[in-house]
């Protein structure tokens, strides 16, 4: 039962006690935006095969990663459940896996092993362990694939050199595809390609192609005619050497898809922004990334990466000179919690 309107705890408790096995309540007060996030979200979990407890947490998540709503509202959606695990729709080809006793919020990243999902496999790349943060940068990623065809992630300008590769750009693309093929935001899936590094454009294509052949599409005689007529997003994660190399095939590539597809979305990434126009630029939306938006992410990051540090020690170094050179920087917390090692060297703080 959910009792989808304000104040309707103390009544959730009462009918829970009362013998209903699964009652869903509402403590406080909630705005009606916010009531309808949590619902959306927690139905379609249902709806797709999820268990109680599952959709119950998707639903607190889609609350906590809408940038309009304030702080811990998700908190005030409340589950009483004799039986969490139970699957209220289980279709079998929809079904996934509903071991949700060890799957906390924090947890419910996409680090496990490849999944069918609505019937289609998932054959994306995982997530880094304990993905942190970055809730604002997926959603606003999402908002610019839904209104644009090309989306660029690049680290914001601050980071451009070099020595400050590893902000977060791959994990970040990673994150929007799984989002995008968890919620079928594109009707025939999410195709994602790793070029980091390629700097052939043949040897490009034929990742591309190869891809595409995993995924069931065959790309001969050519690339734009195979996608034309699908809904897809395709991600190509590090065009850096490709698009440097190749310049002016690279853009061919790009305008062929904006001026020859219907509805293919495109995610790149990229350590520096592109700096030569692309026709129709109105369809392509640049977005830059800097570190982790807070210091509490860096922390939790740097904790999480760090193996010998005892808890007194990683205190000081979280208050040391030497973190906040860190900038919040993924790869360079990562670095750093994997070289300092116990007992510290005061040196090394500096
Ligand atoms: N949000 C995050 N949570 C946890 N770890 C992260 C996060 N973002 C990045 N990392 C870690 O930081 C490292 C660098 O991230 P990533 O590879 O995404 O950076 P990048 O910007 O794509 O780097 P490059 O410029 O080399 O392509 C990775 O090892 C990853 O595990
Ligand atoms: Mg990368």
């Amino acid at each position: 039962m959910f009792l989808n309107s304000c104040h309707s705890y103390e009544l959730g408790k009462e009918l829970s006690n009362a013998g209903i096995p699964h009652v869903l309540c509402i403590k406080d007060r909630v705005r009606d935006d916010i009531a309808s996030i949590f619902t959306r979200a927690f139905y379609l979990a249902l709806s797709t095969g999820r268990c109680i407890k599952d959709s119950f947490i998707i639903g607190r998540q889609a609350v906590r990663a809408d940038p309009g709503v304030p702080k811990m509202e998700e908190m005030k959606f409340i589950l009483f459940s004799k039986d969490h695990t139970e699957v209220l729709w289980n279709f079998s080809a929809f079904a996934r896996s509903t071991d949700s006793n060890t799957i906390l919020p924090e947890q419910l990243s996409y680090h496990g092993e490849h999944e069918k999902y609505m019937g289609k496999l998932n054959l994306l790349p995982l997530l880094t362990k304990h993905f942190i943060g970055r809730r604002v940068e997926i959603f606003n990623t999402i908002l610019n694939l839904r209104r644009r065809k090309i989306v660029v992630i690049s680290a914001s300008k601050r980071f451009h050199k070099k020595r400050h590769r590893g902000v977060g750009k791959t994990q970040l693309a990673i994150a929007v595809a799984h989002r995008v093929f968890s919620r079928s935001i594109t009707k025939d899936g999410v195709i994602f390609v790793g070029v980091d590094g390629v700097r052939n454009f043949i040897d490009f294509e034929k990742l591309l192609h190869k891809q595409l052949r995993d995924h069931g599409i065959n790309a001969v005689p050519g690339l734009t005619q195979a996608l034309r007529n699908l809904n897809i997003l395709l991600v190509i994660d590090g065009v850096d050497c490709v698009s440097m190399e190749n310049p002016r095939k690279f853009k061919e590539f790009i305008e062929c898809i904006i001026n020859e597809t219907q509805d293919v979305h495109v995610l790149m990434t990229r350590h520096t922004p592109f700096d030569n126009d692309f026709s129709n630029s109105n369809e392509i939306v640049h977005q830059h990334i800097g570190g982790l938006k807070s210091d509490h992410d860096a922390a939790r990051l740097f904790i999480n990466r760090s193996s010998s540090l005892s808890i007194s020690e990683i205190t000081r170094v979280m208050h040391s000179p030497l973190f906040e050179t860190l900038d919040n920087h993924p790869r360079k917390i990562e670095m750093a919690a994997s070289q300092i090692q116990s007992p510290l060297n005061p040196h090394d703080l500096h």
